[in-house]
């Protein structure tokens, strides 16, 4: 049975890849859970030109069905990334999708130029998705032309793969995905978190110091599941289902919608051997259905 999957230039050797802001640069599971390089690919936390500190804290909420966010992209900037994250993460072997992002096009373009002679970044994610900061992000995630905008300014810097993460705020999927798509993006992934909100009654008061955040985990799943269909159905690049997955079926389940790989995240939090186990149980589903390649499931769903 083979279990690899093409995402643009990239071979991954299984379809399952562990999502940015959940995985860290792929440290803490290395070092206490598993070999990393067992997955298809691993997504570093987004990296912007410069080191940032992130919200106020509290930042995370859990609530009943998955957990609300508002890191704000908190992260140790393109220079520490590449001298002190990526090589532990070459050592392990492990497919690097560098997650980046900007506050303007000329930022996103210098990060991407920036990565672009480190052949151990496989694949950049471009992050026009991230309600959580004031400026940057989401402008991009929900303008097709300025989505375009920022996605040839990369492809322009990046020449191996590049994948761009859409935001479920975005009026319509489809136009979103065929707009990065004829800007140059190699694949689209979705979706990134919803804005949401979490209040304590008896202080009366939000929980987040930032008021609002980005709901994840299985709260999303079917928002997301009904987004990369029509991401799928819009365009020909291959499609990367993000949102809620928490088992193999779950990602099953994405990939019959049109995505070709699927991205783990607030499972990681939840279960941190969550990802590896999903690769196992995707084999396992496969080999029980006689599903020869997993690749034969992409898009395989039977509408009525
Ligand atoms: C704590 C946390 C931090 C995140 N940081 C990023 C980030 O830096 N860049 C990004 O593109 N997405 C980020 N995300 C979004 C996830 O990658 C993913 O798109 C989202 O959580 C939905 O998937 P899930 O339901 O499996 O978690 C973050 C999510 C969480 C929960």
């Amino acid at each position: 049975m083979q279990l690899s999957v093409q995402i643009g230039k990239l071979e991954l050797k299984n379809p399952v890849i562990a999502a940015s802001g959940t995985f860290g640069y792929g440290e803490e599971f290395a070092e206490s859970f598993y070999e990393i390089a067992k997955l298809g690919a691993v997504v570093t936390k987004g990296i912007s030109l410069e080191p940032r500190a992130g919200n106020e804290m509290p930042r995370v909420i859990e609530t009943a069905a998955g957990m609300i966010n508002a890191i704000g992209l908190a992260n140790v900037g393109l220079h520490a990334f590449v001298s002190e994250k990526l090589p532990f993460l070459v050592k392990q072997r492990a497919v690097v999708i560098a997650n980046i992002l900007g506050s303007t096009v000329e930022e996103y373009a210098k990060v991407a130029e920036g990565l672009a002679p480190h052949e151990g970044v496989a694949a950049i994610e471009l992050n026009i998705s991230c309600p959580n900061v004031s400026c940057g992000g989401i402008a991009f995630g929900i303008d097709p032309k300025a989505a375009a905008g920022v996605t040839g300014a990369v492809r322009k810097a990046f020449p191996r793969t590049l994948i761009v993460k859409l935001s479920p705020q975005a009026a319509s999927i489809p136009e979103m995905a065929r707009a990065v798509e004829s800007a140059g993006a190699d694949a689209i992934s979705l979706i990134n978190t919803i804005p949401a909100m979490a209040i304590d009654a008896k202080a009366r008061r939000p929980v987040l110091a930032n008021v609002t955040g980005g709901l994840s985990g299985p709260a999303v799943k079917p928002i997301a599941l009904r987004m990369v269909h029509e991401a799928a159905c819009a365009v020909k690049i291959p499609v990367v289902g993000i949102g809620g997955i928490m088992t193999a079926e779950d990602a099953i389940e994405f990939m019959l919608a049109g995505a070709t790989a699927v991205q783990v995240g607030t499972a990681n939090f939840v279960a941190p051997m969550a990802a590896v186990e999903i690769v196992g149980g995707i084999e396992k589903w496969c080999r029980d259905e006689k599903v020869a390649r997993v690749s034969d499931l992409v898009g395989a769903l039977e509408l009525p």
